[in-house]
């Protein structure tokens, strides 16, 4: 399937393709429009030739032809394959191969089936009591326990596999599913006989659904305080945690009445709120809110309430979800929870006040203006306005209707009490180079907030790779641009995927003496190629007429990182001497006093 993927987007040019979308016109390397996605007076959609892909910076939408395609048409990606496949000329063989779909059925049917099991000795045997007196005690009401379908995993090492095996099940099918676990230390190697045991024993297990109301996995609650709290089922061809929301096969329709999605962070919350009849609220398995989720959220409703824990990580999963819901188009507010720890805890004390919340529950922008006034306290002293506004920029420089965007700079310049010019100057900043949208996908994972000295490096690490990625033929050759490259080091770049991007262009550079685009991105990593395809779609600053010109811009952006790069060194170096004297080890102080001075030397003018 791979294959057919791929031989389909080599027999089209996404070029030709997008153009019949939206006129592409050529600057450099690259083709520029108005995006087909969100209304705008300056071109900031791109697409990339050589890479085959696209991306607008406007609203923040990027990817390869099948993207483009899903995304004009409103099409999954199997409908979207389907019509380029047919465009191209290709048969597609594979993707809806009968074995396929009848194995999917199987694991399926086993999962299911181990729900009805978990759920018959929560809901009638002696096993289940201490769990069903848990629930009790936390008011879960039976009638929930039977809409939610939840279990009870008994203490066993066997008794679901048994019991599923009983049924015909094959052990490699339930391994597949992640209801057993094999011991493969055990194997014999020249045995057939499989030792395994189950997943889940002595939990409380919550079926999560899909939208079509198959149970396609579990998450498991342990009742004893035991470390992991949860287990969930591992992914799998049918469990992808990152596409399903907990609760959304029942709230779907309450979701397209109210057109609103309220979302939660754990599943407890998803069972009380709905328990008290707020019936549109869904939760994340446990992970950050994704694309996926979001998209998911956007078949139902326009509108998204972010509703998690009142607490520093459900704050900092809140900013980071803002910006991914943003992406889709998602109408953003959020449903702050006060005076409890969250959702279930707020409506056990009294719905009314979940209700409360609910009315209370403020657009992105208000939210993230509020946040900022509470972080930096007043907003009086010029330093303080400035990190709030920091705070609010982004969120505005990322709202595709320019309408809107007006209105928001016009609240913010009000409420800071600043001047409306100084805030679309920041705002040109912001956007400007949408650093926001590479750093993020810089930062990846990384929860840790970002200081502006790393952010710093970042950028400048990014400048220089896209100079040299936007060089022409004719520097190649130049003795200068080699001596530049030949002088950059792999430590400059602070962070791993550019460290990847450099080592690659470096490497092609040295083997083929060219910069090909199309070749240095193939080896590299896709977290990378993303950010890759970032770098070299993002507009250059500044269009060089004159070679000598470039090839002192590209020098100034080398210096300038390598600076970055031997003050950090000097910095750890003076540090590492303070102690060393403090251990009067006088080797060592002299060693390092050297290391220093050698440092200093090497630093450009
Ligand atoms: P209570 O603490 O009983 O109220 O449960 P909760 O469902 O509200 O859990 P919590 O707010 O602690 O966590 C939110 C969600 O994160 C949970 O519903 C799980 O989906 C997920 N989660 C929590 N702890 C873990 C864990 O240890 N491992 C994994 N994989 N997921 C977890
Ligand atoms: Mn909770």
């Amino acid at each position: 399937m791979a294959d057919e993927v791929q031989e389909i987007k080599d027999k089209l040019d996404i070029v030709e393709f997008i153009n019949s979308y939206a006129p592409l016109k050529k600057t450099g390397r690259n083709f520029r429009a108005l995006c087909p996605f969100h209304s705008e007076r300056t071109p900031s959609f791109f697409v990339s030739p050589e890479r085959q892909t696209w991306h607008c910076f406007g609203c923040n939408r990027g990817g390869d032809i099948y993207s483009f395609l899903m995304e004009k048409e409103g099409l999954t990606f199997g409908e979207a394959l389907r019509m380029l496949a047919s465009r191209a000329g290709v048969e597609l063989k594979t993707r809806f191969s009968p074995q396929r779909q009848e194995r999917k059925e199987r694991l399926l049917a086993a999962t299911h089936l181990a729900s009805e099991f978990y759920h018959y000795l929560l809901a009638k045997h002696k096993l289940g009591e201490k769990t069903r007196q848990y629930l009790s005690n936390r008011s879960i009401e039976r009638t929930s326990i039977e809409e939610f379908k939840l279990g009870y995993a008994p203490s066993s090492w066997e008794a679901a596999g048994k019991f599923l095996l009983s049924r015909g099940f094959k052990v490699d099918e339930l391994l597949e599913t992640g209801l057993i676990i094999e011991k493969s230390d055990i194997r014999h190697p020249t045995s057939d006989i499989r030792h395994w045991y189950d997943r889940f024993r002595g939990r409380l297990m919550f079926p999560v659904f899909d939208v079509t109301n198959r149970v396609v996995g579990f998450s498991a609650r342990t009742l004893e305080n035991e470390e992991p709290k949860y287990i969930n089922s591992p992914e799998s061809a049918i469990f992808k945690k990152g596409h399903l929301l907990y609760g959304l096969n029942l709230a779907k329709d309450e979701i397209r009445a109210k057109d609103t999605t309220i979302l939660v962070e754990g599943n407890l919350d998803v069972i009380s709120a709905h328990q008290a009849g707020f019936q549109n609220v869904v939760a994340p398995l446990g992970t950050g809110v994704t694309e996926a989720h979001a998209k998911l959220s956007k078949r139902f409703a326009q509108k998204i309430s972010i509703c998690f824990d009142n607490d520093e990580a459900g704050t900092q999963a809140t900013l980071r979800a803002i910006p991914i819901a943003q992406s889709q188009g998602l109408e953003i507010s959020v449903l702050q929870i006060k005076n409890a720890q969250d959702a279930d805890e707020l409506i056990r004390q009294d719905p009314q006040l979940f209700e409360k919340a609910l009315s209370e529950t403020r657009t992105a922008f208000f939210y993230l203006l509020s946040l900022g006034k509470g972080k930096f306290n007043a907003t009086d002293t010029a330093l303080s306005k400035k990190k709030i506004a920091a705070l609010v920029l982004p969120f505005i420089a990322r709202t595709p209707k320019e309408i809107e965007k007006d209105a928001l700079v016009k609240k913010l310049a009000e409420e800071l009490g600043i001047s409306e010019r100084a805030v679309w100057s920041d705002l040109e900043k912001t956007s400007g180079l949408e650093n926001q949208r590479i750093s993020e996908l810089e930062e990846g994972e990384n929860k840790k907030a970002e200081t502006p000295k790393k952010s710093r490096e970042i950028l400048l690490a990014e400048h220089l790779l896209q100079l040299i990625l936007a060089s022409e033929k004719t520097v190649w050759v130049d003795e200068k641009f080699k001596t530049i490259l030949s002088n950059i080091q792999k430590d400059f770049f602070v962070s791993d995927k550019l460290t990847e991007i450099w080592q690659s262009v470096e490497k092609f550079f040295n083997q083929k003496r060219e910069i090909n685009v199309k070749e240095i991105g193939k080896n590299l990593s896709p977290s990378s190629q993303a950010v890759y395809d970032l770098l070299i779609l993002r507009p250059a600053a500044k269009i060089y007429e004159k070679e000598q010109e470039f090839l002192n811009d590209l020098q100034l952006a080398a210096d300038e990182l390598k600076k970055l790069f031997l003050r950090k060194k000097l910095q750890e170096l003076s540090l590492a001497i303070r102690e060393a004297e403090k251990k009067e080890a006088r080797e060592e102080v002299d060693r390092l006093k050297k290391e220093f001075k050698e440092t200093l030397g090497e630093m450009p003018k």
